[in-house]
């Protein structure tokens, strides 16, 4: 077993770096100004959200904390989720009374984020906010106030810039579109 190279299995750049980069410092803009003089802690969602959060945090102006969560859909490998998570890892810190802005890759049926923010909400932050990436608005069968997004997307596996196609291809500087039916791993 070979692991396939991105070239081989993208269909199209659907955003490139520089779109990528204007509407992140777009996003860090408009949450400097609504967090202007207020605490503010960053909570990313792992893996994914890791090269957003990078960038977002770079083109944030107000002083912030970062921590980090893991949560797993059942189903490893699973393209799709599964509807039932759970905490893989959780904070290091307490989030009592604090403005928390959760940072995830992307929404898609809305059940890991709907499930987080019960999860967090139970442990008293002072306000609890989403910015979200990439939103597949036509997949949601949880609706969850997002506040913070940076595009709309159409429904197709996407990968790159965080996202990952069975683990692999995180490190592209772009979302791309999966070739239909491609795998990571292949003869060859
Ligand atoms: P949801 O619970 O259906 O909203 O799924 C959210 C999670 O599923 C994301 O945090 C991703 O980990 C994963 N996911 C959903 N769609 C994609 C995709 O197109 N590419 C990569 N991961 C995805
Ligand atoms: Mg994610």
């Amino acid at each position: 077993m070979t692991v396939r190279n991105a070239g081989d299995i993208i269909d199209t750049i659907l955003i490139p770096e520089d779109r990528l980069r204007a509407r992140i410092a777009e996003l860090g803009r408009a949450i400097s100004e609504d967090y202007e003089g207020r605490d503010l802690l960053l909570v990313s969602i792992l893996k994914g959200s890791v090269i957003f959060l990078s960038d977002l945090m770079r083109c944030i102006t107000v002083p912030h904390q970062i921590d980090f969560m893991a949560v797993s859909s059942y189903g490893v490998g699973a393209r799709i989720s599964s509807g039932v998570v759970r905490i893989v890892m959780d904070l290091a810190t307490s989030i009592e009374g604090r403005n928390v802005l959760i940072v995830e890759d992307i929404i898609d049926t809305g059940e890991t984020l709907d499930y987080i923010t019960r999860i967090l909400r139970e442990r008293g932050p002072k306000s609890l906010r989403i910015c979200t990436l990439l939103n597949k608005v036509e997949r949601r069968r949880v609706d969850i106030p997002v506040d913070y997004v940076g595009f709309d997307i159409p429904n197709a596996y996407v990968f790159g810039y965080g996202l990952d196609v069975d683990e692999f291809h995180r490190n592209l500087p772009f979302v791309a579109t999966l070739r239909d039916g491609a795998t990571v791993h292949g003869a060859g």
